[in-house]
């Protein structure tokens, strides 16, 4: 796993999107294919003002790419301002130039659950799988909606919500019951089977979780933890996400040698 450590959540955002904006350009110019896996949450969106900014000036564009949400709530409609629906277009997709129909973000809405989540993962085979899978990290240490306990094998299925997240996500309703107590969300195995991931952690709050992800066993009990298994990792911290690292200074160490080739 590559762990960078950078002094503000401004400088994570900027860190996430160079990637994105390297790797988009890229297959733009190879005239390839660009498959993105998007994440939601208060954590991506200075990613997305990012590159929101950077289209406004040239510097990507997003013809021809594809996206694949995580996650979103049951019993929310998808107009619903707290829908991820909503968050993404609100957020990213109506300010830059995406083609039409090439945002997918997994369907709750007046269908049968079961047949949506594998419709789901279809869709991201039938587009090749995911280049890159940007990724949050939940208090409790899921990823997407994976909490505590679920299979480091499963695909996009219904979960049931932890209490500490429906508590963490209570900040974006009006009251806590409102939050929903079941999401749709890509599988463990699912996110494994992108090509790289970058996942984003800033403030204290993750400091817990950020610890068990990178350091701790690969355990079901802190979901993140499974990335350990995936070849391709970018972990992106601000100081306080990091600081309950044991080895922050190897991890130090390791950019600046990089930086230094
Ligand atoms: P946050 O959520 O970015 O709002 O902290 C992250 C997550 O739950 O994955």
């Amino acid at each position: 796993m590559r762990v960078v450590i950078l002094k503000s959540s401004d400088d994570v955002a900027e860190f996430a999107a160079n990637i994105v904006t390297g790797l988009v350009n890229a297959r733009a110019e190879a005239k390839k294919p660009c498959v993105l896996g998007l994440a939601t949450g208060g954590t991506p969106l200075g990613l997305y003002r990012q590159l929101v900014d950077r289209c406004a000036q040239g510097k990507i564009s997003f013809r021809g790419v594809t996206t694949f949400n995580l996650d979103e709530y049951v019993g929310v409609p998808p107009e619903h301002v707290q829908s991820y629906h909503y968050y993404m277009h609100d957020s990213l997709f109506k300010h830059v130039d995406f083609d039409e129909n090439a945002n997918h973000i997994p369907k709750t809405w007046n269908c049968n659950l079961t047949e949506s989540a594998e419709a789901y993962e279809k869709a991201i085979k039938e587009h090749g799988g995911i280049d890159l899978q940007i990724l949050g990290i939940g208090t409790d240490g899921h990823i997407g909606f994976n909490e505590v306990g679920s299979s480091l094998g499963s695909r996009t299925r219904l979960k049931t919500l932890t209490r500490q997240t429906r508590l963490d996500n209570a900040r974006f309703f009006s009251i806590e019951e409102e939050v929903p107590r079941m999401a749709l969300t890509m599988g463990i195995a699912t996110i494994l089977e992108s090509r790289a991931i970058v996942l984003m952690a800033t403030g204290k709050s993750k400091a817990s979780a950020i610890a068990g992800c990178v350091e701790g066993p690969v355990s079901a009990n802190n979901p993140s933890s499974s990335l350990q298994l995936h070849p391709n990792v970018t972990i992106v911290l601000d100081e306080e996400a990091a600081s309950l690292l044991k080895h922050q200074e190897y991890y130090r160490d390791s950019e600046a040698v990089r930086h230094s080739l």
